[in-house]
Order: C-alpha cells, then sequence, then structure tokens
C-alpha cells in the first residue's frame, strides 16, 4: 500500500502563525506537524509515501524531510500543487506515483493518539473501494466542522461535508483508503460552493457504489487546524500523552 499526505491548503484559520510559513510546518510538542503524520503511516507499515504541498515555504519540506530514510521511509517522493484547490484536487496529484496499488491518505493536520494499523490490516484484507476511519465527537458542535456521516444497519449511508445538524455523533477524521479507481472518481468532480474538489464527494460516490467501509477510531483524535484553540488543545495533549502509541 502508498501513502499520501496533504499539506498544501491555505492554513486561513490559523493565521497569521500561517502568514510566514505553512501550518504543517508549526509545532505540535517538540516537532512540527508533519512528522506527526508520517510517523502515523510508517507505523501502520507504510514506507512509500508522496508528501503533496504548496504555497511559498514547499521548500522547508525537503529540508526537514530530505529522503525520509531517518523517518522510517524507503521512498519520499513530492508533489507541488499549484492552487488550494481542495483536498481530493491534492490527492489526483499522485495518481502516477500511486498506480494501481492501495493507497492511504492522511490529511498533515490530523493527530491520532494510537496508531491506526489494525484499520489499515483490514483494508490490506480486502483493498477494494474505500474504508474511512471515524471518530465519535466528545462534542457535537464540533461536528459541524467537520464531515459526518449517516450511519444506517452498521454501515455510512451518506456523508455531509460540515453540516448544520449533524445526523450522527462521529466525525470523519482525515485518514482515508482507497483503491486506485479513486482517480478515476476525482476527475468526475465538480468544485463545491467554496471552488474545492471535495474529499466527502468522492467518499460519497464509494458509498453510491456499496463500497465503502469503516472503522471507529479509539482514543484522542485532532484536527490541529481547525481553529487556534484546537492547535493548542492538540498540542497539549501531545505534550501530555505522546501519539501513534500502541494500544496494549
Ligand atoms: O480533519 C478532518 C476533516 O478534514 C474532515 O472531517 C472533512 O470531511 C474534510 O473536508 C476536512 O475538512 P477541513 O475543513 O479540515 O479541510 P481543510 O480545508 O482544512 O484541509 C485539510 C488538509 O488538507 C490541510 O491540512 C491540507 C490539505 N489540503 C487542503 C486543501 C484545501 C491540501 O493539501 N490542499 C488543498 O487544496
Amino acid at each position: 500500500m502508498k501513502g499520501v499526505i496533504l499539506a498544501g491548503g491555505t492554513g486561513s484559520r490559523l493565521r497569521p502563525l500561517t502568514e510566514i510559513t505553512n501550518k504543517h510546518l508549526l509545532p505540535i510538542y517538540d516537532r512540527p506537524m508533519i512528522s506527526w503524520a508520517i510517523e502515523t503511516l510508517v507505523s501502520a507499515g507504510i514506507d512509500e509515501l508522496m508528501l503533496v504541498t504548496g504555497g511559498t515555504h514547499a521548500g522547508e519540506f525537503l529540508r526537514l524531510l530530505g529522503n525520509g530514510h531517518s523517518a522510517g521511509l524507503e521512498r519520499l517522493l513530492y508533489a507541488y500543487q499549484d492552487k488550494p484547490g481542495g483536498i481530493a484536487e491534492a490527492l489526483g496529484l499522485a495518481e502516477r506515483f500511486v498506480g494501481n496499488d492501495p493507497v492511504l491518505v492522511m490529511l498533515a493536520d490530523n493527530i491520532v493518539e494510537y496508531t491506526i494499523k489494525s484499520a489499515v490490516d483490514n483494508f490490506n484484507a480486502n483493498p477494494t473501494g474505500a474504508r474511512i476511519i471515524l471518530t465519535e465527537a466528545d462534542n457535537p458542535d464540533h461536528l459541524k466542522n467537520l464531515g459526518v456521516p449517516e450511519l444506517k444497519d452498521g454501515k455510512v449511508v451518506h456523508i455531509i461535508e460540515k453540516p448544520e445538524i449533524p445526523p450522527s455523533n462521529y466525525g470523519v477524521t482525515g485518514i482515508y483508503m482507497y483503491d486506485a479507481s479513486v482517480f478515476d472518481i476525482i476527475k468526475t468532480l465538480e468544485p463545491s460552493g467554496r471552488g474545492e474538489l471535495e474529499i466527502t464527494d468522492v467518499n460519497n460516490h464509494f458509498i453510491d457504489q456499496n463500497m465503502m467501509a469503516y472503522d471507529i477510531l479509539e482514543g484522542f483524535w485532532g484536527d490541529a487546524g481547525e481553529s487556534i484553540d484546537a492547535y493548542w488543545k492538540v498540542n497539549d495533549f501531545v505534550r501530555e500523552n505522546g501519539a501513534n502509541k500502541i494500544k496494549h
């Protein structure tokens, strides 16, 4: 399975910090945010990764990560997103790198307390369609900032992006597994109201084809890019508890 980490976008919700650097280079406890996401994928068994980024600080990722060997990667490739056209557009840039393999995609501002290896093993056992990872919300208001699944008889029947009225108490984390058909789906997408190709539209395509599975995450999950308070909440959590741990 190949890995893709998405670290483009504008980071507008963390301005002015992101006027002078890329959001995913900001510190989370003792290292840049991006390093935690790479550790998440490496601890799940991924050793070939493409990092997609953009903007004026893209070169800093190369300086930090180099060829990826010290992070435990066999191969690290980079792609440049010309404009922040959405998560699905950013993923589309990895098409040739992924080829016909299954792919694990992670948004670089997501942090997990425990390794996601068991979910990845679940997808590897039957690597067709898509598999997402859900997190139970501590506060229903929080769901208004996320993709939220409607669940019925143990299946996801639809995902609503940033709903006014959340259809369940679960959020869709920024960790997605797909077979290579995801790249055909991305080519059919139209920009959303905010002018982006949305990953939620990709996921709804798989749901409509009855090709979507999910796992529910144990432990803490955070999106450090959601707001300045979320950024500090994730920092405090990681400083006290660490991340990407093996659950005993
Ligand atoms: O964090 C989980 C949430 O992430 C999901 O629940 C939502 O369904 C999903 O749409 C996404 O929502 P966000 O509002 O957090 O997405 P955001 O625009 O902040 O982008 C998240 C990451 O994706 C960002 O850290 C970098 C990457 N990205 C984003 C855009 C728009 C790119 O690489 N390129 C882009 O053009």
